[in-house]
């Protein structure tokens, strides 16, 4: 059951929005107003019935307005998706996403329209919803909703860890729109911009020096096509310098409270930087070639975070670039690394070309082995996943 909730005093698009409700499954309640309540309070102790799972804003409503209470459901109902009718110009609609209004309507769209608008809300609530950590999961000092941090890392560079940290968040993207952050922490050379072909004004440095509210976090973050944010790194490998390890984990700390998915792309090795997110990261996805170093690199480094205490809770190996013409096979690496390898991602000819054109390979529909073995990779961070059979977390990978 699907529930809205509808704010205007305009009785045209009222009238349209309740045709396009009438043919979904929940109810619909309505408030007349050409105007919204200094706190959102006062709509959502108004509402009867379940909670809403899709709020619509009317044409009538100044956008100053809808942006200002949109930003106030984004932090506090995290999962109820937010429509605002408006027409779409460019910066009305990079103010409407860094806002958290989910989707931007054309004020005389017709039933029809509004109601594919309508049901394609209600679905992402549900997944939102769904892929919210259950109540009482997390540190009992936090009051609030706190997202799953995922540290994409390898020892070596040009390993794939931008390739793979960029496609976990595309794909969770599709799980839980517009709640997930990707974070470049390799800020000297990152290029997450680049392969999500970004061109943001502000960056990091910014992020880590300015102040952290969720409203202006939102402001540093460059909205993605695939419904995802990105906070790229420093366009001058020189200011790598001015961001501290402490910014970062307080920034780090602060995505959190307000996103579902933060994934952080790293810089080869165990700098400063990545250390300082690792005692709040969930997860880690350690990314290793087929090749010796590679493989040897991995295990000095879990040795090392072990014996620091700063493994994160959740471990995932990813053998990438896997070819069965390296001399070394599925079962060397697990033998040296002491682990299983959880993912097997194949050599692929069409990455390095997705790469270069700045368009993941989970954005694009791309055909090839690999996006299967991304798939599963990303099934890994559902929430349902951790309830399944522990026999099956660690399962033997398999390439052919
Ligand atoms: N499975 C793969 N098959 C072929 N090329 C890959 C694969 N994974 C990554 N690449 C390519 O390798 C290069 C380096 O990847 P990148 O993700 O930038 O590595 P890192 O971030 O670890 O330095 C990129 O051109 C990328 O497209
Ligand atoms: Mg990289």
């Amino acid at each position: 059951m699907s529930r809205f909730a509808l704010i205007t005093a305009d009785a045209d698009f009222e009238h349209r929005i309740r045709l396009a409700a009438a043919s979904l499954p929940g109810a619909l309640q309505t408030f007349q107003a050409n105007f919204l309540p200094a706190s959102i309070d006062d709509v959502f102790n108004q509402l009867v019935g379940e909670p809403i799972e899709v709020l619509i804003l009317g044409p009538d409503l100044r956008s100053d307005d809808a942006f200002k209470f949109a930003t106030a459901v984004d932090a506090r109902h995290p999962h109820v998706s937010l429509i605002y009718a408006a027409q779409p110009t460019p910066d009305l609609a990079l103010s409407a996403m860094r806002s958290g209004v989910r989707d931007l309507v054309i004020p005389t769209a017709d039933s029809e329209s509004l109601r594919s608008h309508l049901e394609q809300a209600a679905a992402s609530a549900t997944s939102r919803l769904a892929a919210a950590p259950p109540i009482g999961t997390i540190g009992d000092e936090s009051e609030h909703a706190h997202g799953r941090i995922i540290a994409v890392m390898s020892p070596k560079g040009g390993v794939g860890k931008t390739t793979i940290a960029t496609n976990i968040a595309v794909g969770l993207g599709k799980i839980a729109p517009m709640s997930v952050v990707i974070v470049d922490l390799d800020l000297q050379f990152g290029d997450v911009a680049s392969a999500l072909m970004l061109n943001p004004e502000r960056t990091i440095l910014d992020a880590a020096s300015g102040p952290m509210d969720s409203l202006s976090l939102k402001t540093y973050l460059a909205p993605h096509p695939t419904n995802i944010y990105a906070l790229c790194a420093p366009r001058n490998p020189a200011d790598a310098d001015k961001i501290s390890p402490d910014g970062i984990a307080e920034l780090i700390k602060h995505l959190a409270a307000d996103f579902q998915y933060i994934i952080i792309d790293t810089s080869p090795g165990l700098g400063e930087h990545v250390l300082a997110t690792l005692d709040q990261a969930s997860d880690v996805v350690w990314v290793c070639g087929m090749d010796i170093p590679s493989v040897r690199g991995l295990k000095s480094g879990l040795e090392i975070l072990n014996e620091l205490h700063m493994l994160p809770e959740h471990r995932h190996v990813v053998l990438n670039m896997a070819d069965r013409r390296t001399g070394i096979t599925l079962q060397d690496v697990e033998a040296t690394l002491g682990v299983p390898v959880d993912v097997v991602l194949p050599r692929s000819r069409s990455l390095p070309l997705s790469t270069n054109r700045g368009v993941p390979a989970l954005q694009d529909g791309l055909r090839d082995p690999v996006v299967k073995g991304l798939r599963k990779l990303i099934d890994r961070f559902r929430p349902q996943w951790d309830n399944r059979d522990h026999k099956q977390l660690h399962r033997r990978a398999d390439f052919q």
